[in-house]
């Protein structure tokens, strides 16, 4: 069956960046913007060109750098922050401008003292100035999550009108839940007239833990963008993480979408953003977490040594992991304990390992975790004197 494209907009660089402490240099957004490039995304946001000079010359230096991928700046619905993106995206190949406006009621009225009507009088402005410059135009209903839909849909229709290319909608409080997000974008495609020539975009935060499963319901319900960024980092619970919707695409084919996305180039980028960014990844994370292919109660254990499939739906080789681990601690088994044995040179007959296993729960129950050389240490406490043979 062939599957419908999902373009990755990876928003490491803007929303990611955004995060307390994870500021990163020029050079540092240069060599994560290759990687991406060479990752698969689609587009680049590489900035908010008009926040500050340094900003600026980034988004210049990765506009001149990158080779395939779109490269985006953020506006805000304003013509100065227009003129200055359009300005830093000059050296790109296919440049993009990200511009946009607050449409929920709590945003027109606390923000912007507006009204709907004005609303969507700067939003259609702020596109049709933003045209003049490039032709790839994405505007973006801040809050839309908790817009109402039939203003939505208006706001939507004029940008549309005025020559939106993208139209994103950001849960930007992460506080939809899956359906509604994806009755959201069914809306909007069923009662946007002209949204034939838009694509819609999914940009979720992670408020409530939602973010990847809001941002799947998008692009079952017709989105064709999703905006996420590496290891999920982003404003508060971050935003929706790239390797984990990229995998969910993979892992079920019979939704029938996919990604441009090297999912072999997965671990190494998260690995790569995390010490650029001075941003651990926890270990629980899905896909590219310490203990994503970790396995360390026996039951499990016992099963993966015989099949790798009967505890793991990714090979871990699919995402740049060169193996599955079996971590040996109190809640090993046997299987476990004669498998990293073999590992680091004794082969045991059944005799042995009983004897050894003893030992080793010993070890275990004053240790966290049963490293290589503790193994050499329990090998020799049984006074068993077999030989390793590494
Ligand atoms: O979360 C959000 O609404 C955003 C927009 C600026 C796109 O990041
Ligand atoms: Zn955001």
């Amino acid at each position: 069956m062939s599957k419908d494209k999902v373009d990755i907009f990876d928003t490491t660089l803007r929303d990611g960046e955004q995060v307390p402490g994870c500021k990163l240099d020029a050079e540092q957004k240069l060599v994560i913007a290759e990687r991406l490039d060479h990752l698969g995304v689609d587009i680049i946001e590489a900035g908010f060109p008009i926040s500050s000079p340094g900003d600026f010359n980034s988004v210049t230096e990765i506009a001149k750098l990158v080779k395939n991928a779109t490269v985006c700046g953020l506006t805000r619905a304003v013509r100065k922050d227009i003129e200055v993106a359009a300005d830093a995206l000059k050296p790109a190949k296919r440049p993009r401008i990200h511009t946009g406006i607050g449409t929920s009621d709590s945003h027109i009225k606390h923000k912007f003292n507006s009204t709907r009507e004005n609303i969507i009088e700067r939003a259609v402005a702020a596109v049709s100035y933003a045209k003049t410059f490039v032709e790839d135009v994405e505007f973006y209903a801040e809050d839309a999550g908790r817009t109402d839909n039939e203003f939505l849909a208006k706001v939507c229709e004029a940008v549309v009108k005025a020559g939106a290319t993208v139209l994103n909608i950001p849960d930007t409080t992460g506080y939809c839940l899956p359906e509604e997000y994806g009755a959201k974008m069914k809306y909007l495609k069923e009662n946007v007239k002209g949204i034939h020539k838009a694509t819609l975009s999914c940009h979720c935060h992670n408020d409530l833990g939602l973010a990847t499963a809001n941002s799947i319901a998008g692009v079952v319900n017709g989105a064709r963008q999703i905006e996420c960024t590496i290891n999920g980092i982003g404003e508060r619970a971050g935003n929706t993480s790239l390797e984990e919707v990229v995998m969910i695409l993979r892992q079920h084919p019979s939704l029938g979408l996919d990604t441009n996305i090297n999912s072999q180039l997965l671990y190494d980028t998260s690995q790569m953003v995390s010490q650029k960014m001075g941003m651990v990844v926890q270990p629980n994370k899905a896909i590219v977490g310490a203990n994503a292919f970790a396995h360390s109660s026996g039951i499990h254990q016992d099963g993966v040594i015989k099949n790798r499939e009967t505890y793991e739906i990714i090979d871990p080789a699919d995402v740049g992991v060169n193996e599955s681990s079996i971590v040996l601690t109190a809640r090993s088994g046997r299987a476990a304990l004669a498998y990293r044995a073999k590992l680091v040179g004794y082969e045991l007959t059944k005799l042995q390992l009983d004897e050894v296993y003893q030992e080793f729960l010993k070890f275990a129950d004053s240790k966290k975790e049963i490293l290589d050389n503790d193994i050499h240490a329990i090998i020799d406490a049984t006074k068993l004197n077999i030989e390793s043979v590494s």
